[in-house]
């Protein structure tokens, strides 16, 4: 199975000045804001696995994987979500972890070698343009990778997967459902004095209907939707500072441009913003859309 080769060009940076672009909304698409996030995620596996392991937990069980056979995961990060697989597979099976970001496959082959998964590949992959064959695989495993983002993913998986192949994916709701998204970033904003989303927001509307339609829309017969909340839970101040100023995607990134007033400042914000549950952690809550199509 051929692999496309990446081509990175200059080591990627985002240690530059606040660059507006990793603040826009499509930011989840940069290919660098990924490989900065890549050692981060893999170092802070835990903090981000205990709060959205349940809905890896939804799709494992939904898919159903059998001995043998070969199971795809896009856009895998750190690869938790498809190591959960593996052990069904056996040892004819193939778990192909894939990512297009090199940082996070260096994590997600890190946490396999911890594990001692073996029937697993891992493969440079842009979900847009799979470098894989027709038919190739018996099912796609997707969580929070973006499979949405406008028309190619989804018709990619179509065509990688062999009939009757299966798709289990989580995609997150809108925006406005998801305080684990807001909340830093107005915490960010209240200091640097604006919240100013430019951009395209690829969670814009987004609902169970509309993914229902998504998924329908490119050849998919919808087996099971559903939404699960999820909440991401931090025991200390310094967890929850971590979570945002190092894990937070584009708001991390401008968090780790300014200086330490500043950023002392974001960081009491975050503190006032940030809702606590009855055992006193923070709890920063959303929703995931989970489905099962075939
Ligand atoms: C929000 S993270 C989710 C990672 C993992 N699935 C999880 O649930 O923790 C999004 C992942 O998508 C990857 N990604 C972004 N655009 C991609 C693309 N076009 N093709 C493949 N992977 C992509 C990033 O590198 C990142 O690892």
């Amino acid at each position: 199975m051929a692999t496309r080769t990446p081509n990175w060009g200059m080591p990627p940076t985002c240690h530059q000045k606040i660059d507006e672009n990793l603040l826009v909304t499509d930011a989840g698409q940069s290919r660098e804001l990924w490989e900065e996030m890549g050692a981060r995620w893999a170092a802070e596996r835990e903090l981000l696995w205990a709060g959205t392991r349940p809905v890896s937990e939804w799709l494992v069980t939904r898919l159903q994987a059998r001995a043998g056979e070969t199971v795809l995961e896009l856009a895998a990060g750190t690869g938790d979500t498809g190591f959960l697989v593996a052990g069904a597979l056996g040892s004819n099976g193939r778990l192909l972890t894939s990512d297009r970001s090199h940082a996070m496959l260096a994590g997600a082959r890190a946490r396999a070698a911890e594990l001692g998964v073996m029937n697993v590949d891992f493969l440079e992959l842009d979900s847009d343009k799979l470098a894989l064959a027709d038919e190739c695989v018996d099912a796609v495993i997707s969580r929070f990778g973006y499979l949405l983002k406008g028309e190619a993913p989804l018709a990619e998986v179509r065509r990688v997967l062999r009939p009757g192949g299966r798709l289990v994916c989580a995609v997150w709701a809108e925006r406005s459902r998801n305080a684990w998204m807001t909340v830093p970033r107005a915490a960010l904003a209240a200091v640097v004095g604006s919240d100013e989303q430019t951009g395209r927001d690829l969670l814009a509307g987004r609902s169970l209907e509309g993914v229902r339609a998504a998924v329908a829309g490119a050849g998919f017969v919808v087996a099971e939707i559903t939404e699960l909340d999820v909440a991401y839970r931090f025991a200390t101040e310094a967890e929850l500072w971590a979570f945002a100023s190092e894990l937070r995607g584009p708001v991390a990134v401008a968090i780790s441009e300014l200086d330490a007033g500043k950023q002392a400042e974001v960081r009491a914000e975050l503190e006032r913003l940030s809702p606590r549950d009855a055992s006193g952690s923070y709890a920063l809550p959303g929703v995931a859309i989970v489905s099962l199509a075939t």
